[in-house]
């Protein structure tokens, strides 16, 4: 049998594919375009995000984009990779991700959140982690840039996931759910996506030898 090549396929069928809906688990997205998680050091410095990140959202999602994949989101100051990206390390950052939901849902266009722990790659972690190594899996400093590193300790590591078990169980409960789950369904629905994110911390905290 001949294989399938480039040649072997219209414009249209390719058309056809890219603009079909592409099915996960618990997501569906309205076309296979992807924005990837990029952004410019546009926030604030202390993580608040501002007018321009949510025009840059939208931007993408007025010109057709089914998913944005955020830009990596520190769940702690500690962990950043650089400043002036927004954070999302506290509940008073959940409004502006809620508007950036509602603005990018307003199109269609499904938001991905990087959750993110910087560990070595600590480019500019600013003045708040200054003369502090990244919060990493080794000693050993990054071999290309020479960023410097520690070991987490295990109490380290248990906070670190705790960050990033808060913010799915915040995620779920206060960020986009309201967009996408009406009236007298919401609580119970709000409860499974707490249930599961919890499982989903148990899991992470048993893979790391914690649970
Ligand atoms: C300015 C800039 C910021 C980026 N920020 C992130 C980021 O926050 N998280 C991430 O996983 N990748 C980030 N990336 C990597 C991009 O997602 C990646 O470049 C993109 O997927 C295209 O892949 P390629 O560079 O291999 O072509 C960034 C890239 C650029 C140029």
């Amino acid at each position: 049998m001949t294989p399938a090549t480039d040649r072997s396929f219209l414009h249209e069928d390719n058309a056809d594919l890219i603009f079909s809906p592409l099915e996960f688990r618990q997501l569906t997205v309205k076309n296979r375009l992807f924005r990837s998680n990029l952004s410019g050091m546009f926030d604030e410095y202390n993580g608040y995000g501002g007018h321009t990140r949510l025009n840059w959202e939208e931007k993408f999602a007025r010109g057709g984009i089914g998913a944005i994949i955020s830009s990596y989101t520190p769940v702690s100051v500690r962990g950043r990779i650089l400043t002036r990206y927004a954070m999302i390390d506290h509940d008073d950052k959940i409004p502006f991700w809620r508007e950036v939901g509602k603005r990018v849902h307003d199109y269609d266009c499904r938001f991905i959140m990087q959750l993110s722990h910087s560990g070595r790659q600590q480019d500019l972690g600013g003045v708040e982690n200054l003369y502090k190594k990244g919060l990493s899996s080794t000693n050993q400093k990054d071999f290309f840039h020479g960023l410097l590193a520690q070991a987490m300790t295990v109490a380290e590591i248990h906070q670190v996931v705790e960050q990033f078990g808060a913010l799915v169980v915040v995620d779920a409960d206060a960020l986009f759910l309201d967009q996408e789950v009406r009236g007298g369904q919401r609580d119970l629905q709000a409860r499974g996506q707490r249930d599961r994110a919890q499982g989903a911390v148990r899991g992470e905290q048993r893979a790391v030898g914690l649970g």
